[in-house]
């Protein structure tokens, strides 16, 4: 597959999964798709909770799956969410640094909505100078 190949398919799970959001509290549906680090799809959507703080956001149920898959690596983000004509959806500062977890500065988080992609930023230009994994290991 090439790599736009691999993109495609990336929007594709993501803009398909977003069908499945549990949002009935804000009705702002997103679907998250990681590239594993194997090559493999992982993708999921926002889980919403009546208490609010509960709720889960798309990138982190999608984290759940690739890591329950046995995958721990991230070699590419998609997020699809909002409409055509608002500004993209970049994650939020949760999600940001769960996502760093596994993604290593240069990878490519992609924010689209149905239509397509409409802005790309690496996880080092969305999480400068983040705290991580290596602060902990001596
Ligand atoms: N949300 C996500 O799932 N990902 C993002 O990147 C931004 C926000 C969700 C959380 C909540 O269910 C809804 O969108 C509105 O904030």
């Amino acid at each position: 597959m090439t790599s736009d190949e691999k993109l495609r398919a990336l929007f594709d799970a993501a803009r398909a999964i977003r069908a499945k959001a549990y949002a009935p509290y804000s009705r702002f549906h997103v679907g998250a798709a990681l590239l594993g680090g194997d090559g493999r799809i992982y993708a999921a959507a926002n889980v919403e909770n009546a208490a609010f703080p509960q709720s889960q956001c798309a990138e982190a149920s999608a984290i759940g799956v690739m890591v329950a898959a046995g995958c721990r690596e991230i070699a590419a983000v998609m997020v699809v969410a909002g409409a055509a004509g608002d500004d993209a959806v970049a994650p939020c500062g949760g999600c940001r640094q769960r996502l760093s977890e596994f993604a290593a500065p240069e990878v490519l988080v992609h924010m689209a909505d149905e239509s397509g992609i409409k802005t790309s930023r690496s996880i080092g230009e969305l999480l400068p100078f983040s705290f991580g994994p290596k602060q902990l290991v001596p």
